[in-house]
């Protein structure tokens, strides 16, 4: 039997791909970082995330046409939290409060220990600026070697690893409620 819920909860139900991190930089050159729920392949080279107006990070990408998404792992949720409370404008120093490292092309700042990363270009801009729909074209991506598997080209046992973002603090990994 069905339950009928309330459909501003339906993004709840629906979940989103893994919790990632999008890094970014601004024109003046100061990186950036937020967490985001809302996201999904869109086609095997690109990556949709769903990123508010008004964020800084959404600047930082229209200006500079250019984005890193990382998949945290769960020694980062503290960290992931901090880049998801406050906006880069507003705190220049964001970055330097949590624990990076650096990507392989970009050198763009990650949380240290993320599972997986995408060096990415934004694709559409009008329709970035429009409705806040980035279409993330990967450059490269990079994953944690120990992640994946050769013989099958899957995410595993990566795939056991991601977080999935379940309400406020609250995610699940493998199954299980973690906070
Ligand atoms: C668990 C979690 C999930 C989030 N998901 C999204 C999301 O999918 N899209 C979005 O625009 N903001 C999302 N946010 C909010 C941004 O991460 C947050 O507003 C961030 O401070 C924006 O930073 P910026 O202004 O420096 O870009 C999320 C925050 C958290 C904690």
């Amino acid at each position: 039997m069905f339950k009928k819920i309330d459909n501003a909860l339906a993004y709840r139900v629906y979940t989103g791909g893994p919790i990632i991190n999008v890094f970014s930089i601004s024109k003046d050159g100061v990186f950036d970082g937020m967490t985001a729920a809302w996201n999904c392949p869109f086609d095997t080279d690109e990556l949709i995330v769903v990123i508010d107006k008004g964020h800084t990070t959404t600047q930082n990408i229209l200006d500079t046409g250019k984005l890193v998404l990382a998949i945290p792992c769960e020694n980062n949720l503290i960290d992931l939290l901090k880049l998801g409370s406050s906006h880069g404008r507003d705190n220049k120093n964001k970055i330097s409060e949590v624990v990076t490292e650096k990507t392989a092309n970009f050198e763009y700042p990650i949380l240290k220990g993320s599972l997986a990363y995408f060096e990415c270009v934004l694709n559409d801009k009008a329709l970035f600026a429009d409705k806040g729909i980035c279409l993330a074209k990967v450059e490269h991506v990079y994953v944690e070697e120990s992640l994946w598997d050769d013989m099958e080209d899957a995410f595993v046992p990566g795939c056991f690893e991601t977080l999935s973002h379940v309400k406020g603090v609250t995610f699940s990994k493998g199954g299980k409620i973690i906070e």
